[in-house]
């Protein structure tokens, strides 16, 4: 029985709770193996508006919902996301946390935000969550894991050293350093015990269920162009965002992984620093960020906006081994003249269609467009009319693009979503 991966090919919020969602219905078991409180995905159900940051979103679909062991974990935010989920009615028991995953404490936010500020100019815009100082924490071998908070002696002797060395950290930085052992033992301990029921081996958990023929989903988080090697360095996540990170934050076997789902908006946003040939400023970009809702869900920083990227679509279709794409937000190009979508870049006078090698050339990188004739923004009712002839009503223009874009990439659009909602989407649409 197979295992589905679904990543991101751009810079993230390409939309991957909705399609997780949308996928959890014929699934056992969902999983998010990479990043923590960075993430936000957003899922609309009726009328209900749930973000989850940690816990994958299968949860809504009452599916097993596993924290996996590449995760970076905030216990304190974990309880209360999981606290909102139930007030939505939603089962709580269905959660799995990985002993192996990683804890963030109040430190590593902290240092975040310092290291940001110490960057000056060149700082990455991160989510201050602390995932980088977490994962660096990790990477050291003097992170604490999960299965720590189980255990008052290794806890209390692995957060004493902590404290020692990151206040000498802060004290190089001249800040502050105000956590005592004492009172992170206790805080911590609590939320162990509070969070106790949910830690299991999940890596054993997993194999054992795709032994016995369960479905699983692997739900990325961030995007490729973020990867921590592949992505945009400096201006990236700190973990592998690709499939790599997906299969070693989850300890599933590559041979389980039969489809590969990349996921992209019809256009191109990033929140925070870093290279972005086609960024919009002007009265196209603010028409995308006012018309798609472009604010993050995180930290409800404005998204910058601009148009579709198929070159670094295209290098995250290969890097992962995308077999298929789930196009998002397509309703939002609706009602624009022309279309624009990056095919080269040109860079000190020569073109280029792969990402340029370095990320010094990223920054110069010039978009070169094809240009597609736009179609009128369309009413929910005509969007009903084209799904149910699953996709043949759809205006020309919209499937020339469509049809222009599965080409350059070299796989099928099996999913096309027009809305926030998990009804609006065609599925293995006729372009
Ligand atoms: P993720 O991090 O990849 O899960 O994406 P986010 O949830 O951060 O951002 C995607 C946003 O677009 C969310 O607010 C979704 O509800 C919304 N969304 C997803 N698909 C569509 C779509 O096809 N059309 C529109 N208009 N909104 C969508
Ligand atoms: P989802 O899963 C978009 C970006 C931050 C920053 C960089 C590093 O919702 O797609 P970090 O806090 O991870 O150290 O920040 O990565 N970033 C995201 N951008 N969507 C995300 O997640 C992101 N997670 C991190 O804005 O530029
Ligand atoms: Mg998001």
């Amino acid at each position: 029985m197979p295992a589905i991966a679904i990543i991101g090919i751009q810079f993230g919020d390409e939309g991957k709770g909705k399609i997780t969602d949308v996928l959890a219905s014929s699934n056992d078991i969902v999983v998010r193996s990479q990043g923590g409180p960075n993430a936000g995905h957003t899922l609309f159900i009726k009328n209900l508006k749930l973000s989850v940051h940690q816990v994958p979103s299968g949860i809504v679909r009452d599916k097993i919902s596993i924290l996996g062991n590449g995760m970076v974990i905030n216990p304190k935010l974990l309880l209360s996301e999981l606290g909102d989920i139930e007030k939505f009615g939603f089962r709580v028991s269905n959660v799995k946390i990985s002993h192996k995953a990683h804890v963030i404490f109040p430190y590593h936010q902290e240092l975040d935000g310092i290291e940001e500020e110490a960057k000056g100019a060149n700082k990455i815009g991160t989510t201050k969550q602390g995932i980088g100082p977490a994962y660096i924490d990790k990477v050291a071998r003097s992170g604490i894991r999960m299965e720590d908070l189980l255990n008052e002696d290794i806890l209390a002797q692995k957060i004493g050293v902590q404290v020692k060395m990151k206040g000498k950290i802060f004290s190089a930085y001249n800040k502050p350093f105000e956590y005592k052992k004492e009172d992170l033992v206790k805080e911590f301990l609590e939320y162990g015990k509070n969070l106790s029921k949910y830690i299991v081996d999940t890596d054993s958990y997993l194999i054992n269920a795709l032994k016995k023929k369960k479905r699983v989903l692997l739900e990325g988080a961030q995007g490729s162009l973020l990867d921590v090697d592949h992505g945009t360095y400096p201006f990236v996540t700190s973990s592998n965002t690709t499939i790599g990170g997906i299969i070693s934050g989850s300890g599933i076997p590559p041979k389980y992984i039969t489809q590969i789902v990349g996921v992209m908006k019809a256009y191109t946003t990033r929140v925070g620093s870093g290279p972005f040939p086609t960024e919009l400023k002007d009265n196209i970009g603010e028409f995308l960020q006012k018309k798609g809702r472009e604010f993050g869900t995180t930290t409800n920083r404005p998204r910058r906006c601009g148009w579709e990227d198929l070159v670094i679509s295209k290098a995250a279709v290969d890097l992962n081994g995308v077999t298929e794409i789930a196009l998002t937000k397509v309703d939002t190009l609706g009602g624009l003249e022309k279309i624009n979508v990056c095919i080269e870049y040109e860079i000190d006078k020569k073109k280029y269609n792969t990402l340029p090698t370095s990320a010094y050339d990223f920054e110069k990188a010039k978009p070169i467009y094809k240009t597609f004739d736009g179609w009128k923004d369309l009413s929910e009712e005509e969007w009903n009319k084209i799904k149910k002839s699953k996709g043949k009503d759809m205006p020309k223009q919209l499937s020339k693009y469509l049809k222009f874009i599965e080409h350059y990439l070299g796989v099928p659009i099996k999913m096309l979503s027009y809305g926030p909602r998990r009804d609006q989407i065609i599925l293995n649409p006729k372009i």
